[in-house]
């Protein structure tokens, strides 16, 4: 069978995100018409995922009220005849089954990956990090394409990569490749966040992940790495160093990695998504320019 199920971590705190984040998950920030986690699941959708296992914390309940089917308010917009706002609605009626589980400590994303391992059991997986939008609009494949080659290759951890500059490696999971990167390529070893000089390439971990369960098992051996967490990608790198199998796969030159987690790169996604919607964009786009050309 294929994989279908998708864990999504969305315990973090958001604290680079204050103040919008005191009080409503990053996760439910909307960029454009909608809000991140909707972006992320229609993501998943396209690439064949039927089964979300959300990994949630502390305030992040609205997450689960949103995909929630809201009988009272498709009944109140049926009889008031808004049809365009009741087709907004669509994406309540997915194909999709969700489930949630909570990181009841924060100990990393790693530690909130191991915490699906009771619900997941012992079938290959895929992981996607809930503050990042793979391609404008949500429209990539990068998941569908991972799940195949994870399927034909007998891998046992597919990771999506994309190349970022030089001097912002120490924001990233880094790969160094064996032998040379085309669209996949073999991942020698991972190093979680390294300083700029020690990087051994500027191939960034984008978020996207696919795992033969024994990860778990990694997971509940690994220490406490970087920032004092449990990284997962200190759990690759077990896997990797014990002779495993690991591939990674770059993202394509049109499927950017919109992130969430911080305002710079959160107010570029935003204008991105704003400037594509069919009603707003070109009014908007108007707007830009006439500020840029203002003396
Ligand atoms: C996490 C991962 C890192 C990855 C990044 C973006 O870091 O630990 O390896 O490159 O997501 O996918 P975070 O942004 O949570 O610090």
């Amino acid at each position: 069978m294929s994989i279908d199920i998708a864990v999504v971590p969305v315990a973090g705190l958001g604290t680079r995100l204050l103040p919008a984040t005191k009080s409503q998950p990053k996760e439910m920030l909307p960029v454009g018409r909608k809000p991140v986690a909707q972006h992320v699941v229609e993501e998943l959708a396209l690439s064949g995922i039927g089964r979300l296992l959300f990994v949630t914390g502390k305030g992040k309940h609205s997450i689960e009220n949103h995909f929630d089917t809201d009988g009272d308010l498709i009944t109140y917009l049926r009889e008031s005849g808004r049809e365009q706002a009741l087709a907004e609605l669509d994406f309540e009626r997915q194909e999709m089954e969700y489930f949630y589980t909570r990181q009841r400590r924060q100990l990393g994303l790693g530690h909130a990956v191991l915490c699906a391992a009771p619900l997941v059991g012992k079938q290959p997986f895929v992981v996607a990090l809930g503050d990042s939008i793979i391609g404008l609009n949500a429209q990539s494949d990068i998941v569908a394409r991972m799940t195949a080659l994870f399927e034909t290759t007998g891998a046992d951890v597919v990771v999506a990569f994309e190349e970022v500059p030089r001097d912002e490696v120490f924001r990233y999971g880094i790969a160094k490749p064996r032998g040379s990167v085309d669209d996949v390529f073999d991942l020698e070893s991972l190093i979680e966040k390294p300083a700029v000089d020690e990087a051994p390439s500027n191939l960034a971990v984008a978020a996207r992940y696919v795992f033969n369960p024994v990860i778990f098992d990694k997971l509940a051996e690994t220490r406490p790495g970087k920032g004092g967490e449990i990284q997962l990608t200190d759990a690759i790198q077990t896997i990797l160093s014990e002779g495993g199998k690991g591939l990674g796969v770059r993202l394509h030159p049109h499927e950017r990695r919109y992130d969430i987690g911080n305002f710079g790169s959160y107010f570029r996604a935003f204008v991105d998504f704003a400037l594509a919607d069919p009603q707003f964009g070109d009014g908007l786009r108007e707007h830009i320019q006439a500020l840029l050309e203002r003396p």
